[in-house]
């Protein structure tokens, strides 16, 4: 969860710090801390509460020190407050460290360090690893090894932190400053993410590449269990065993523009507005002459007949893109394909073998219980195949294969451009499936892939006129309650609506099967209520009408989103509200019908005066259970 920013070099490091905080504040946090080394000491200033409050400090505003730590918090063991915020030192002050994940054995490593004369200060866990590391420090100093290693401070700093991290069980981003070695800082990570960036006698760390970019383009995407120390001038790395190695970096293409609100009021605004470049970047050169193509994949005919079943695994709006894409893989592979929720399947024992492949979707690569049914299905024998948006994320380094939706950074909480993005590489991935299987027809792949490449254009054209949604918006935001309805792949899309409005605009909202409303749902409807209709398929539309015309006869108030082809079929002065988007094949009608959607609810929280991109108890990333 939540930030890590790091800084040595030769500029002041709080305002580099606090800056970096700053552009990592969308991830969530509830507190917020910076440590500097000053004069030879360890100066920590944190609170709870934003980050702002912090650069209000004049403690701050005074540091000169050249080399720090940062954080934000969101808390997991100990409230939030000023004691329990990041960072933590021993209890003899001589080292600071800052923490992002959660170590599962503190209650135990904490008795054990107070047995040897340690005392806590607060509720974390965290604050077991600044006590391990300075008990591990004081033991090797006294040992014959280190009496003839005398001189190398430095690397018994760097065998102090690793012997530590080896008692830690559970996940950390770790950033250690040390009172003794007061011109190098030593990192390390274990499923949580860290990233080292090389700048010219300075250098960075932060947990992710937006939050530095504006400083350097190389990078250093750090593994489970490497170890970096860093001075100003360099940075050696070593493995799980303290045995040195050189590692590349990777230059980052992305400008620091493409992180930035770019004159919009809101990411997530900002994030609506980049789905037609992000599909199109999706779909970039996967297609050519009517053919689908994977360079990252090598699934055999063979292979793919020899499938039994494919599972869709994932959390949140990424699952609800596996459920836009269900019908999609098992109509054109002929496989049988499941969804499910990564939390429920993780703990489910799940029929998965070496027959099974299994397709993992998450925009961060971060998010912990995907991460953890990605290695359950690898126990199992099965093939395992990530889809994400963040090169270098946690879980390409576990998974057989990954393939990117280029969508850029999403930083707003409230998932928009990964979701469509993510649709656009299923279906593609679904096309790619059949193609290698023979089970398509090439005049239908060629017919697919052209309305593919132009549902860019149709999502322009949506995005080109928004005042009736604004209207509607305005009608809305008052409500308590708010129903979405749809058939089929509508209803996968009435599920992405509703998460939608339920997170950043707090209205509850549920979203229904449209048939299986009359099974219970359909006794809270009474007059006034707000109902959204989506209407795509044409095979199933007359449906739909149906169960909306029973809750317009019990006084809800309507608004139905149907394409142009489906408009002419239909006697649409009984709605309230009709939005109209541009047809397409069905299949690929959840990303062009989500756009409305998700600017509705954009639009509500805005009118009831909402933290767009920050809503309330959620983060970007859930890297922890
Ligand atoms: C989306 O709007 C949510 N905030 C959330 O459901 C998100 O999609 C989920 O946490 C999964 O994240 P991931 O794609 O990074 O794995
Ligand atoms: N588990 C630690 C805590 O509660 C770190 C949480 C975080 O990742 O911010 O303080």
């Amino acid at each position: 969860m939540c930030g890590i920013v790091g800084y040595i070099g030769k500029q002041k490091a709080a305002p580099i710090l606090l800056a970096g905080l700053a552009k990592l504040e969308y991830r969530g946090y509830d507190s917020a801390g910076i440590a500097v080394m000053e004069n030879g000491k360890i100066e920590v200033q944190k609170d709870k509460g934003r980050v702002c409050n912090l650069c209000e400090k004049k403690e701050i505003e005074n540091l000169q020190g050249s080399i720090g730590i940062a954080h934000t918090r969101w808390a997991t063991h100990g409230e939030p407050s000023k004691i329990n915020s990041h960072p933590h030192t021993d209890s003899n002050e001589e080292f600071a460290v800052v923490h992002n994940g959660i170590i599962e054995n503190y209650v135990e490593l904490r008795k054990e360090l107070e047995k040897k004369g340690y005392s806590f200060k607060s509720d974390t866990d965290t604050e077991v690893i600044p006590n391990l590391i300075h008990y591990f420090y004081n033991k090797e100093k006294t040992s014959q090894e280190d009496v003839n290693d005398e001189n190398n401070n430095e690397l018994k700093f760097v065998k102090a932190v690793k012997q530590a991290t080896d008692k830690l069980i559970g996940s950390f981003a770790i950033e250690v400053l040390s009172k003794e070695n007061p011109d190098i800082m030593v990192v390390v990570r274990k499923d949580s993410p860290l990233v080292i960036g090389k700048g010219y006698n300075e250098n960075y760390i932060a947990s992710d590449i937006p939050a530095i970019l504006s400083y350097t383009k190389d990078f250093y995407l750090l593994e489970n269990l490497e170890f970096a120390m860093l001075t100003r001038d360099n940075i050696r790395f070593f493995d799980k065993d303290l045995k040195e190695f050189n590692k590349k970096s990777d230059t980052i293409t992305w400008n620091a523009m493409a992180a930035d609100k770019n004159g919009y009021e809101d990411y997530m605004l900002k994030e609506i507005y980049e789905q037609p470049t992000a599909i199109r970047e999706t779909i970039g050169t996967r297609v050519n002459e009517g053919i689908c193509k994977f360079d990252e994949l090598d699934f055999s005919k063979e292979y793919l007949q020899s499938l039994t079943q494919i599972y869709i695994v994932a959390c949140g709006t990424a699952m609800h893109a596996g459920l836009a894409v269900k019908s999609t893989i098992e109509r054109l592979s002929k496989i049988h394909t499941e969804v499910d929720i990564a939390s429920e399947f993780r703990y489910r024992d799940p029929l998965v073998d070496e027959k099974t492949l299994c397709i993992f979707i998450t925009q961060s690569g971060e998010t912990a219980d995907t991460i953890a049914a990605l290695k359950l299905c690898k126990e199992k024998g099965a093939k395992t195949l990530a889809v994400t948006n963040v090169i270098g994320s946690s879980i390409t380094r576990e998974a057989d294969y990954s393939i990117y939706t280029h969508a850029g950074p999403e930083i707003a909480v409230a998932s928009t451009k990964a979701y469509t993005s993510q649709i656009t590489l299923l279906v593609l991935l679904a096309m790619y499936f059949a193609q290698i299987l023979e089970n398509i027809e090439k005049h239908e792949l060629e017919n697919i892939i052209k309305e593919m490449l132009v549902l860019p254009n149709k999502i322009e054209d949506i995005l080109k006129s928004t005042e009736q949604i604004q209207e509607i918006a305005k009608q809305m935001y008052k409500e308590k309650d708010v129903f979405y309805l749809g058939r089929g792949i509508d209803y996968t899309t009435a599920t992405e609506a509703s998460l939608k409005v339920k997170e950043i605009s707090y209205i509850h909202s549920e979203s229904y099967a449209a048939g299986e409303l009359k099974h219970g749902t359909i006794a809270l409807i009474e007059k006034g209520i707000n109902v959204i209709g989506i209407m795509t398929d044409p095979n199933l539309v007359k449906k739909t009408v149906s169960n909306i015309e029973e809750i317009i006869t019990r006084g809800a108030v309507t608004t139905v989103v149907i394409n142009e082809k489906i408009a002419q079929t239909l006697d649409t002065r009984i709605f309230t509200n009709v939005i109209r988007v541009p047809e397409t094949e069905t299949w690929l009608s959840p990303i062009v019908t989500i756009v409305p959607l998700q600017l509705l609810a954009y639009y509500i929280s805005k009118e009831k005066g909402l933290d767009v991109d920050k809503p309330r108890n959620l983060a970007k990333s859930v890297t922890v259970e």
